[in-house]
């Protein structure tokens, strides 16, 4: 029989229908979890939704993770749906580039709002929970451009950097509670968020790559998965990086 490492977990993936987000929910699906799939688009939902009929283990929501009364309500409404909230996969994001001199405030804070504070509402709201419970794994999701910085995104890699500080952070605070915080540093994956680049930068950002292609949606939502396992159960604080060692 095959080794289901989710079994009876309760999983919530934010940005669930995204490139890396469906993939997860596909894969931990499999893996035995019952998943809640949380996106702020309907749209991207529903053809998640069908793409995955008859999964009574799957609850599709819609939830902006920048705003607290919304991942309150999520929270909320996965407790009454399975109980409890076994892992938080905060996975949400967007970018919005443009160079320092070019960047608005409005351009800025946007970026900030979804991908920093979007994470900490999230993992406040959920690690609450998983105290009382007394157990929980929380994987967020930064980006090589948080770790080594990238041209055009100072939005973004502020967001990234400041998800590890609070990964580092959580990691210390919520360990004795027996939740694990680490995170997944992706380099440049296959989805719609790095499809909207222009070609020529694609094609010159897998010639830097030593491993010579992009990586899949599913290279990132394997990375989730050992991290949500037991078999991660004392790996605490870490950034995982995932990015066929584009930078190092
Ligand atoms: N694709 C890459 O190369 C790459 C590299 C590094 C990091 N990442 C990170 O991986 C994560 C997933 O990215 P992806 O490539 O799958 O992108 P994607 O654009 O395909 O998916 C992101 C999903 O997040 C959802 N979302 C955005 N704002 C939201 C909000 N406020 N509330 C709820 N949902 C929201 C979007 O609707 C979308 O479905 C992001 O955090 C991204 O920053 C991606």
């Amino acid at each position: 029989m095959v080794n289901m490492r989710l079994k009876g977990n309760v999983v919530i993936v934010t940005g669930a229908g995204g490139g890396i987000g469906s993939a997860t929910v596909k894969l931990f699906l499999a893996e035995g979890a019952k998943v809640v799939a949380a996106d702020w688009n309907e749209v991207v939902l529903e053809q998640l939704a069908n793409n995955l009929q008859h999964q009574a283990n799957l609850i599709c929501m819609t939830v902006d993770v920048s705003k607290r009364e919304s991942v309150q309500q999520l929270i909320r409404q996965t407790c009454e749906a399975f109980g409890k909230v076994d892992v938080l996969i905060n996975n949400a994001g967007i970018t919005n580039d443009a160079m320092l001199k070019n960047m608005t405030t409005e351009q800025f804070e946007s970026v900030i709002q979804v991908n920093l504070t979007g994470v900490f509402n999230s993992t406040q709201e959920a690690a609450t929970h998983m105290v009382g419970q007394g157990h929980g794994k929380i994987i967020n999701t930064t980006s090589v451009s948080g770790v080594y910085g990238n041209v055009g995104q100072t939005n973004y890699a502020a967001a990234k950097a400041g998800v590890i500080g609070m990964t580092k952070t959580w990691a210390k605070e919520l360990g004795r509670k027996n939740i694990n915080v680490n995170a997944v540093a992706p380099g440049f994956i296959e989805t719609p968020m790095v499809k909207k680049m222009p070609d020529h930068i694609i094609t010159r950002m897998e010639s830097t790559i030593p491993l010579g292609r992009l990586g899949q949606p599913e290279d990132i939502a394997k990375a989730y998965l050992f991290l949500a396992s037991d078999d991660a159960n004392y790996i605490n604080g870490h950034v995982l990086h995932v990015d066929g060692a584009i930078l190092m």
